[in-house]
């Protein structure tokens, strides 16, 4: 490792000076934790301060680079998660390892740091970078050269933020449950709103027009009580930003099955749902909870109600044979 020549060096403290938090090569605790470590170290040389120093500035550009190459962002947890595994390793180093050039030691810990901050950001490239398999989202990430936040646009392939097509059906007079929630909705930046439409008695959304806006609202869901037949339709869900842009589109397509008008109960039969978590299994698994607390609740009075009739039978009788015995006592 070259300890003489830093043309990164400058760059770096300019880098340092703007940032509030940062990645690993500009982390203000990092920064703290190998000043404090500079500071309290003894019984070494002026140059073995300087060359110390100088090690832990060429490590810094190192970090730069290795984040460089993997995408050059970084998001705050992988930070916080790269950052706390760098500061046990570096304590830990430090009780260990010790060998009598200390900057061999040096070297060793931050070139492990940055191994470190190269896991992490391996993880956060493969499964946390852009986790939007549709739609469009933009992720706020921090720039790992600047150390400035920045959000990063994250546009699936997908054509026109197609978000799947799902197919619901629900009974007369029962409930459906519309929900376009995808886990990645939760890194929107800002406020953003679903916006529900309706195009009726529509079999497929081929066309974009004919449809009627139905609501406008945070949640991700809404239900439909008391369906009709007449609702029967194309469902559209859309999730702008504040500025109006679409962010991610679903569809769903509706059918309502009329009631039997034959006088047979109808068997209650649980509308095949897509893959995503819809509220109306859980409800008709509420509804059955309830069912089962009320049928306890009416077994359990239906018991006391017959050991109290029960009792009260059996008081009766020994009363009347009381009073009886108690007359053929007075008449003796
Ligand atoms: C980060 O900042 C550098 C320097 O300004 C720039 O060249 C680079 O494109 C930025 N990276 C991203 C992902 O925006
Ligand atoms: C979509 O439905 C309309 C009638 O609602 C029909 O005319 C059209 O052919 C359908 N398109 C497709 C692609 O099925």
């Amino acid at each position: 490792m070259a300890l003489a020549p830093l043309p990164l060096f400058p760059l770096l403290l300019a880098c340092l000076g703007t940032s509030v938090m940062s990645c690993l090569q500009c982390d203000r605790t990092i920064r703290y934790m190998h000043e404090d470590f500079l500071g309290r170290v003894k019984g070494i040389t002026v140059q073995d301060q300087m060359d110390l120093k100088g090690i832990i500035e060429h490590a810094y550009a190192t970090y730069q680079d290795t984040s460089r190459q993997l995408r050059g962002v970084i998001d705050p947890t992988t930070l916080y998660q790269a950052r706390t595994e760098y500061q046990s390793e570096f304590r830990r180093h430090w009780q260990e390892h010790r060998t009598d050039r200390i900057q061999w030691d040096m070297i060793k810990i931050v070139e492990k740091g940055r191994r470190i901050l190269r896991k992490h950001l391996e993880r956060f490239v493969a499964e946390g970078l852009c986790p939007n398999k549709c739609g469009l989202l933009f992720q706020s990430v921090m720039n790992c050269s600047t150390c400035q936040y920045l959000l990063f646009t994250c546009l699936s392939a997908t054509p026109t933020r197609h978000c799947g097509v799902y197919q619901l059906q629900g009974e007369e007079g029962g409930q459906v449950v519309l929900d376009c929630f995808l886990s990645w909705h939760s890194l929107t930046v800002g406020q953003a709103d679903y916006h529900y439409f309706w195009k009726p008695e529509a079999r497929n959304f081929s066309a974009e027009d004919g449809f009627e806006a139905v609501v406008v609202t945070e949640d991700s869901k809404i239900v439909l009580n008391q369906l009709s037949v007449g609702e029967q339709g194309v469902y559209r869900c859309l999730l702008l930003d504040k500025h109006g842009t679409e962010l991610s589109r679903m569809h769903f397509i509706l059918t309502v099955t009329p009631l039997p008008t034959s006088t047979t109960w109808p068997v209650p039969a649980l509308p095949p749902l897509p893959t995503l978590d819809f509220r109306p299994t859980r409800l008709h698994r509420d509804t059955l909870i309830i069912i089962l607390a009320l049928l306890t609740v009416l077994s359990i009075s239906a018991s006391l109600a017959i050991i109290v009739c029960f009792s009260c039978s059996k008081m009766a009788k020994w009363q009347k044979k009381e009073r009886t015995r108690q007359k053929q006592k007075e008449e003796i």
